[in-house]
């Protein structure tokens, strides 16, 4: 058991408020009901984005540097990147996701479909960071040479808090930033997008359960819990949790615990925000020439900044 395996054991049973980490979303059945996610009509972020990222995407690219690198951080089956590829043509593009089949799958797609990219993959949770030098081991010193461009669509920087967001960005070495997040809309949208009528999301979020008792050896019962989504609005975000159904033990390597009827695990935030608090968080975080793309029914930004290197 990794260290990082010991660290989601305590927050499952020391923890007064039960955490599990976001990466147990995501084994290859995750990967598979998360890309059913973004299909749902309820869900609107990944449809947005590409439809921004399809007519805007010449100008996205006059913005950039010229001899890039581009670093897809969480390019999950590779769909976005296969689509963007071929205008912004980066020297090398390096696809970011933490390992697992599903991923290995979807780099080797894309590199039969484009051949003349130069593609590489880095199996790693980048949520704990990313070093230049883990990078150069992958590509090569070619990255010396090359503007380093951050690919981070989906929303995922939502998924830290505001704080942690500026840390997580602030820490990753890199020249300018495409960057695509989810922004505030009436609640009833927000909360059906996480807990849809088919109850896709609701086994996305209970799936996690089941990767649980794969890596560290929990004895979690599905059937147990039931998946809640709520819009915390004092904190802008939306958190989902799995709440017990009953009182019941759940048992790991290190002992039990109990959960009381009600009592939930917090899987997730996804924060929202407003053009203004997002240009905000991206001049905070030490971003300059900042230009946003909204999409037309104004549910979802792509934002294209340059790190300010004096900061
Ligand atoms: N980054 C995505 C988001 O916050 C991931 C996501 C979508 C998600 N639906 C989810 C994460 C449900 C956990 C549970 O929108």
């Amino acid at each position: 058991m990794t260290e990082d395996d010991k660290k989601a054991l305590e927050g499952l049973f020391v923890n007064s408020q039960a955490f599990l980490p976001p990466r147990f979303f995501y084994n290859s059945l995750g990967g598979l009901l998360f890309e059913a996610i973004t299909r749902l009509e309820e869900y609107t972020p990944t449809k947005d984005e590409l439809s921004i990222f399809q007519n805007r995407i010449r100008e996205i690219k006059k913005i950039l540097p010229s001899d890039i690198c581009l670093i897809d951080l969480g390019a999950g089956n590779c769909s976005k990147a296969e689509k963007i590829l071929p205008e912004v043509c980066p020297e090398v593009f390096l696809a970011v996701d933490l390992p697992s089949k599903f991923f290995r799958n979807s780099v080797t797609r894309l590199k039969n479909s484009l051949r003349n990219q130069k593609i590489y993959a880095l199996e790693k949770d980048f949520t704990s960071g990313l070093f230049l030098s883990e990078i150069a081991r992958i590509v090569g010193d070619a990255i010396y040479h090359l503007d380093k461009v951050l690919f981070f669509p989906g929303s995922t920087i939502g998924n830290y808090s505001p704080i942690d967001a500026k840390n997580f960005l602030m820490s990753i070495d890199h020249d300018s930033i495409i960057i695509g997040v989810d922004l505030i809309k009436p609640e009833r949208e927000m909360i059906s997008a996480y807990d849809d009528s088919l109850g896709v999301t609701a086994a996305f979020n209970k799936n996690a359960l089941l990767h649980a008792n794969a890596l560290l050896g929990t004895d979690f019962e599905v059937g147990n819990w039931s998946h809640k989504a709520i819009y915390n609005s004092s904190k802008s975000r939306i958190e989902m949790h799995l709440v017990a159904k009953s009182t019941h033990p759940v048992s790991s390597p290190f002992g039990k615990r109990v959960f009381s009827k009600g009592e939930s695990i917090h899987t997730e935030n996804s924060h929202k925000y407003s053009l203004e608090s997002f240009k905000n968080l991206l001049l905070g975080s030490g971003y300059v020439d900042i230009y946003d793309f909204l999409h037309p029914s104004n549910r979802y930004g792509v934002f294209v900044a340059k790190r300010n290197k004096q900061s």
